[in-house]
């Protein structure tokens, strides 16, 4: 596994390969990470991880401050699932002071649920994963579906700058209790972390009552539900069209609709979605 800091040196090892995949992180890996690793080895010839703390997507400082960094963890879980390039850059590298911080426009899909929570935190993603697109230059790029709306956001990026990459999905790889793997969980305590199951557990209840109820009724089921897991204080819960991230007020159901989750539990921020209607 080669490991690079240096952004020219990484291009120019990249430059004669023919198919290469590449799943940028913000290290502190889990299984989710290694899971998109593996479709990437499974498609390309080349898999080329990042590891890089991105401070531009972070509205909160704290939270930059408080995330996790494992990187000699993240470096024996990447050759032991097979990486062949690791690119973990300091931030002048990303951002030299000689390049202007980009603003683009995603629309009506950036206004809503993480866009309106968590102010600028697209627009900084989005700068950063153009960056490291440049550097890469990757074929196939992966990206998880437990943040499914960076996903559709990073999928208009690509579209709006015309790119030659195919955003591959992944889906979302759950612990055994149901909680979705995150760098965050981490963080949680032990009590915190016995009631993190409540939002996976809050999905699945409103997917399977999902039938004869309207919208209205089941968020109000689901902020009933979380009751039952007094440290978890829900942010938003909501159903949204996937194709469009639109908020479903009567249910469509010819259209896919997913129900997504964001709560805080003590200090940690945790998002979590499920699909609800094929
Ligand atoms: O999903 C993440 O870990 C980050 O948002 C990403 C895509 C690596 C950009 O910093």
């Amino acid at each position: 596994m080669e490991v690079f800091k240096d952004k020219l040196a990484l291009s120019a090892y990249l430059s004669n390969k023919t198919k290469v995949g590449f799943v940028p992180t913000m290290g502190a890996l889990h299984k989710g990470h290694v899971s998109l690793i593996k479709l990437s080895e499974q498609q390309c010839e080349t898999t080329v991880c990042s590891i890089f703390v991105n401070p531009a997507q972070f509205n909160d400082k704290n939270d930059l401050l408080n995330y996790p960094r494992t990187t000699e963890k993240d470096l024996a879980l990447l050759k032991e699932a097979g990486c062949n390039v690791v690119f973990i850059p300091e931030v002048d590298e990303i951002y030299p002071p000689h390049l202007p911080m980009q603003h683009y426009d995603f629309g009506a899909m950036e206004k809503v649920m993480e866009g309106e929570h968590r102010p600028g935190h697209f627009n900084g993603m989005a700068n950063v994963v153009q960056r490291l697109f440049a550097i890469v230059q990757p074929h196939f790029a992966f990206f998880g579906e437990k943040d499914f709306q960076q996903l559709c956001v990073v999928k208009q990026l690509v579209k709006l700058l015309n790119l030659p990459i195919t955003i591959v999905p992944g889906a979302i790889i759950r612990e055994e209790d149901g909680l979705a793997m995150s760098s965050r969980n981490m963080l949680l305590t032990p009590t915190e972390r016995a009631q993190a199951s409540g939002i996976y557990e809050t999905l699945t209840r409103i997917k399977t009552n999902s039938k004869g109820s309207n919208p209205h009724e089941l968020l109000q089921y689901a902020h009933e539900n979380f009751r039952n897991y007094p440290l978890i204080t829900p942010e938003y819960i909501q159903f949204a069209y996937a194709d469009n991230l639109e908020n479903v007020k009567a249910l469509d159901k010819s259209r896919a609709i997913i129900l997504f989750i964001a709560v805080k539990l003590g200090k940690v921020r945790l998002i979590d979605n499920m699909l609800v209607y094929e």
